[in-house]
C-alpha cells in the first residue's frame, strides 16, 4: 500500500474505543472501494489523476453520466480521508477551536449535545459535520457519502455514521459509538481544518 493510501497510524491505534478490527474493514475495505470506483469512474475525463475535490465543489460539472458515481465514490473517498486525520487518542480540546465553539454553543458541552444528537438521529448512512459556512459554525447531516464541499462549506470535524464504521464492536448501539468518538478526536488537526481548510486542488 503506497503513503497516499495507508492508515497514517496503526489498525488498533484507536482502542478500545475504535477497534482494531473495525478500522482494518473500514480502511482496506470500504475507503479503498471508494478510491477504486472514483478512479474507475473518471478515467478519460478531465478529473483522472486529480484530486476528488475538483469534482466535489461543482458537480454541475462532471458528465451526467459518470455524475452519481463521482459524487458516491469521489465523497467516500474525500469522507473518509478527512475522518483518518482526525482520529487520535488523549489530544486534549485547546486552541482556537475552542473559542470558537465556545463563542458559538456558549459551552463544549452544548456543542457535544448538539452534535452527538445530529449524530444518533441520522436516518440510514451518512455523516455528521461541523462546518465553516462562511465565517459561521454550524452543525449540518448529509446523506450518504455527500461531502459539504459539494454545497460550499468546509468541513472542520466530521463523524462517519455509517454502521460499517461501528457495527462489529457496537452493533445497534450507535450512541455509544458517537459517545467513544469524542474520546479519539484530534483536535490539533480540527485547529488545523479550522483555519486552513482541507488542502485541495481548486482552493
Ligand atoms: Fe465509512
Amino acid at each position: 500500500m503506497t503513503e497516499e493510501i495507508k492508515l497514517p497510524y496503526a489498525y488498533d491505534a484507536l482502542e478500545p474505543f475504535i477497534d482494531k478490527e473495525t478500522m482494518q474493514v473500514h480502511h482496506d475495505k470500504h475507503y479503498i472501494g471508494y478510491r477504486t470506483k472514483y478512479a474507475t469512474a473518471v478515467k478519460g475525463t478531465e478529473f483522472e489523476g486529480k484530486c476528488a475535490c475538483c469534482a466535489l465543489r461543482d458537480l454541475s460539472k462532471v458528465p451526467e453520466n459518470i455524475r452519481a458515481a463521482v459524487r458516491n465514490n469521489g465523497g467516500g473517498q474525500i469522507n473518509h480521508k478527512f475522518f483518518w486525520k482526525l482520529l487520535k487518542k488523549d489530544v486534549p480540546f485547546d486552541g482556537p477551536i475552542k473559542d470558537a465553539i465556545e463563542a458559538k454553543w456558549g459551552s463544549f458541552d452544548k456543542f457535544k449535545e448538539e452534535f452527538s444528537n445530529a449524530a444518533a438521529t441520522l436516518f440510514g448512512s451518512g455523516w455528521t459535520w461541523l462546518v465553516k459556512d462562511g465565517d459561521e459554525l454550524k452543525i449540518i447531516q448529509t446523506p450518504n457519502q455527500d461531502s459539504p464541499i459539494s454545497q460550499g462549506m468546509e468541513p472542520i470535524l466530521g463523524l462517519d455514521v455509517w454502521e460499517h464504521a461501528y457495527y462489529l464492536k457496537y452493533q445497534n448501539r450507535r450512541p455509544e459509538y458517537i459517545e467513544a468518538f469524542w474520546s479519539v478526536i484530534n483536535w490539533e488537526q480540527v485547529n488545523h481544518n479550522l483555519k486552513k481548510s482541507e488542502e485541495c486542488c481548486s482552493k
